[in-house]
């Protein structure tokens, strides 16, 4: 296989796109976060890089909770909306057209409309540079039976995730 040498940059692919929900009832946001992973099985753990710039960096820090809420790929447009602007002043659950609902053990709302959400707990806090890296356990886990398949795991032809590459969307689908 012939190669070139490109520049050192986050080529990493495909990535998860999630939403990420944060604060309470009277300060909920939404950011659409692509630098999101698994980073530990036991506990299990994720790990997502907010810059500091943004109001979801804000709540994350105040609360050290979150939810992470994976949405099918025909939800783009409220990624969309959840990625292009910032939640300060605005209610993006509204602007997106989404439901927030109380999650069972963090403060942090899940979205209804999305078929998994994760509720974590924030770990550890790494300063990277242009990204700060929320390392969080995964406390619980809210799964749709629409995206399961008969043993209870998820069924990628039902969940039809949405990923990144490159600055691009990807379904593979
Ligand atoms: C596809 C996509 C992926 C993004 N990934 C990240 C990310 O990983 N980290 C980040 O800090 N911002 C990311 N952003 C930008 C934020 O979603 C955006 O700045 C958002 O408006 C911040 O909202 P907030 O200020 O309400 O937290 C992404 C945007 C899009 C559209």
């Amino acid at each position: 296989m012939s190669k070139k040498m490109i520049t050192p940059q986050t080529l990493l692919y495909p990535v998860p796109v999630v939403m990420v929900s944060s604060g309470t009832e009277t300060s909920r946001n939404i950011i659409t976060v692509a630098w999101a992973g698994v980073v530990c099985s036991d506990p299990p753990m994720v790990g997502i890089g907010i810059r500091p710039s943004r109001y979801s960096h804000e709540l994350i820090s105040q609360q050290g909770e979150f939810v992470v809420n994976i949405p099918l790929a025909s939800q783009l447009d409220a990624v969309k909306v959840c990625g292009g602007a910032t939640g300060r002043g605005r209610d993006k659950f509204r602007d997106a057209g989404l439901h927030a609902a109380a999650a069972s053990i963090v403060k942090a709302p899940l979205i209804s409309e999305c078929p998994v959400n994760l509720e974590c707990q924030v770990r550890q806090v790494v300063k990277l540079g242009s990204h700060d890296l929320f390392l969080a356990e995964i406390v619980a886990i809210h799964a749709s039976e629409e995206v399961l398949d008969a043993y209870g795991r998820i069924d990628p032809a039902k969940a039809k995730p949405l990923g990144y590459i490159s600055g691009e969307y990807w379904t593979g689908h």
